[in-house]
């Protein structure tokens, strides 16, 4: 190359901030990479190294050029690799994507290229009053199976609230997954109970998972919103809501705090699990809530001191909180 041409490329890269905006190109296009090759089924097929004729017969590939395209994209940021005209895996996160824990992986990168993006993608027609984003409606597989993700924490917290001894019950609402069920009866083995979700991909997902795991003769699992629960279901002891009250509008909470009171047995305690408004540095916070402002069914993260408040309102005479993540406002309520 010759020197002028040297010269031009380093006089383009003293623009200021050019550099960083472009480190960080690469990542974006990480993420669409990772979300595509998930999508499409590229990575799952490449498991095993395949030539590019096993990928077009294995994804049911009719556009050759995108398969290349995304091939290409895949070796350019080192995600993927070719030897001997066989395509494998190389990047460290593309591999973990195929792993033990790789469905919780794709799901980050789902949320963000779908509804999260489109939160920052239409923010400037919505700010002025454009409808709100109704991805809700078909994010519910995604947003369970992300949700996974904090279980280890939300676990510690509930080591000391659920309740020990048998024939207790539990009720989960919102209830994703079905993880948090299987988690809690790891802490009370002889513990029953009910699961319900209102989002019929997010019930499939847990219905689906409780069989897997052998646990229906413990957990029920019902479709269907909290506020219509029966009046013949026996009382519980124990009721979760985590990472669920933004889906309440901030004036119907008190009434729901009430109504899910006179569900809880003698003792009985209500546990919410939830990020709240916080810090200005937990970025993940700022960027759940800037999603959850941006879509219809969902509020802006709540704040503690009033879902305190309304707690008490609702007839709770004590909320304790514990923080369950290092600079984060992620935290635990438990209400008594
Ligand atoms: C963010 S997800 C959390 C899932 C799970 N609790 C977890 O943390 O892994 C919230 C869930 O609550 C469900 N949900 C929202 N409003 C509900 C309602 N009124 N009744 C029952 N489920 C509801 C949604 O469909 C969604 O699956």
């Amino acid at each position: 190359m010759q020197f002028k041409y040297f010269y031009s490329f380093f006089k383009t890269f003293k623009i200021p901030g050019l550099f960083s905006v472009f480190s960080d190109f690469k990542g974006m296009v990480r993420y669409h990479f990772l979300y595509a090759a998930v999508e499409s089924g590229l990575l799952d097929a490449l498991k095993i190294p395949c030539s590019r004729d096993d990928l077009i017969n294995k994804l049911g590939v009719k556009n050759l050029d995108i398969l290349d395209a995304l091939l290409k994209v895949g070796i350019s940021i080192k995600e993927l690799n070719c030897k001997n005209d066989l395509y494998g895996i190389k990047g460290k996160r593309s591999q973990a994507m195929v792993g033990a824990h790789g469905d919780t992986l794709s799901a980050v990168i789902q949320a963000n290229v779908t509804y999260y993006n489109n939160s920052y993608r239409y923010a400037a027609a919505r700010m002025k009053g454009a409808d709100l984003g109704d991805d809700l409606k078909r994010a519910g597989d995604i947003i369970a199976r992300f949700s996974k993700l904090s279980d280890p924490l939300i676990k510690t917290f509930l080591q000391n609230i659920v309740p020990q001894g048998p024939g207790l019950r539990v009720l989960d609402i919102g209830c994703g997954s079905g993880l948090l069920l299987k988690s809690m009866m790891h802490i009370n083995p002889d513990l029953s109970g009910l699961g319900i979700d209102i989002d019929d991909a997010a019930a499939g997902q847990a219905m689906q998972n409780i069989e897997k795991w052998g646990l229906t003769e413990r957990f029920e699992i019902i479709k269907g919103d909290i506020r219509d629960l029966p009046d013949d279901i026996p009382r519980f002891d124990l009721i979760t809501l985590v990472n669920l009250i933004y889906y309440f509008p901030v004036d119907q909470r008190p009434e729901l705090f009430r109504t899910l009171r006179s569900r809880l047995a003698p003792g009985g305690t209500l546990a919410i699990v939830m990020t709240m408004q916080g810090k200005m540095a937990d970025f993940a916070a700022a960027n759940l809530n800037m999603a959850n402002a941006s879509m219809q069914g969902v509020t802006p993260l709540p704040d503690s001191a009033t879902l305190q408040e309304q707690l008490k309102e609702s007839g709770f005479s004590t909320v304790r909180i514990s923080d369950l993540m290092p600079g984060s406002s992620f935290v635990g309520m438990q209400a008594i």
